[in-house]
């Protein structure tokens, strides 16, 4: 089965094309990143304008890398949410134009699944129920995956998202935009020696707005002193460590031993080693999708919708819509 996936939900124009969900014939990702660098983070009007003038050279350039027409697919996969709203309504029209032009069925795919989902393609073996540890700029979640299509969060941020903590670190050490990536640079050359603090609840939810507040604290106060080195350094082992640490007790409490990473957060170099040595040490099997499946991408969606058409989630009208947030757990 030919799957043709879009993503548009946030700064990535991408269209994929899988062959059962899990073999890729093209997967092409158009970042906008460089626009919206100059205004360090992403300008939702100049994305959806960005996602329109881009998506057709998208798609085509996808076709000619899979060596297939239009006539050879057999699904449009599509994110519906969550994500920015009038950046992801641009894939959901351009998903229903095609799936009604070419009398194809139409997935709707819940960004999040479609992360959990780049584990598919990276691993082969991968195979419900298992613990993931989804990390990226709007969501820091540990999912039990039930089953391919049924999911139950375990434990949430309450405030910031991992990523976007990185991000606004990332803005106080005045690194610019993604932060993310730029702050694990920085903390390769750094040592863990600021005292930051670690916020905690009786269940294992997560809280990263303490953080980044004594971050911009200890920058007030240190001012042209403050090691940057170390304190992305500090910044980022602390993060991964509660992230590893808080997924490992809950994967205990739910007696799972198998565990995948997701989302864009899952490209950190740091958070990759850790939850690798700490699986090891327990007897877990870990699962990390590879570097070009961890950050948005259409690969992701156009697996995730794979398993959804399996599962009988199918569009059967035009009315489909594009949702800001949407819970995980309502399916999808
Ligand atoms: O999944 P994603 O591409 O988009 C969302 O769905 O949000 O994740 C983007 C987030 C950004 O916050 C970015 O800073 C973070 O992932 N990120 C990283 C790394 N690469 C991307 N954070 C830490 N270390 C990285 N290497
Ligand atoms: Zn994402």
């Amino acid at each position: 089965m030919i799957i043709l996936g879009i993503e548009t939900s946030c700064d990535e124009t991408s269209i994929s094309i899988l062959k059962d969900g899990k073999e890729v014939l093209a997967n092409i990702v158009s970042s906008q990143i460089d626009i919206h660098k100059e205004f360090g983070g992403v300008v939702p009007e100049i994305a959806s304008r960005h996602h329109i003038k881009n998506i057709a050279y998208v798609l085509e350039e996808a076709l000619e890398k899979a060596q297939i027409t239009l006539k050879d697919v057999n699904a449009i996969a599509v994110t519906v949410g969550p994500g920015l709203v009038g950046a992801l309504l641009v894939g959901v029209s351009y998903a229903k134009s095609l799936s009604y032009a070419l009398n194809i069925p139409l997935i709707p795919v819940h960004h999040i699944s479609g992360h959990i989902a780049a584990n598919y393609i990276s691993h082969k073996d991968l195979k419900p129920p298992f613990i993931t540890l989804v990390v990226s700029g709007g969501h820091s979640h540990v999912i039990k995956v039930e089953d391919y299509t049924k999911f139950k969060i375990l434990a949430r941020t309450r405030d910031d998202a991992a990523g976007e903590a990185f991000d606004k670190v990332a803005r106080v050490l005045g690194l610019g935009y993604p932060g993310g990536p730029l702050v694990s640079k920085l903390a390769e050359q750094g040592e863990d020696t600021y005292k930051l603090p670690t916020t905690k609840f009786e269940n294992m939810d997560f809280s990263f707005s303490g953080i980044k507040t004594a971050v911009l604290n200890i920058a007030n106060k240190e001012k042209e002193n403050l090691r940057k080195e170390d304190m992305a350094k500090s910044f980022e082992e602390n993060v991964c460590k509660v992230l590893i640490e808080h997924t490992l007790a809950l994967m205990e409490e739910e007696n799972i031993k198998s565990v995948a990473l997701a989302g864009g957060v899952a490209a950190n170099r740091r958070l990759r080693e850790l939850l690798l040595e700490r699986t090891k040490e327990k007897g877990y099997k870990a699962y990390i999708p590879e570097l070009k499946y961890c950050t948005d991408n259409a690969a992701m969606i156009a697996s995730a919708g794979y398993y959804n058409y399996k599962a009988g989630i199918i569009s059967n009208d035009l009315a489909l819509n594009a949702r800001a947030s949407i819970n995980i757990e309502e399916g999808m």
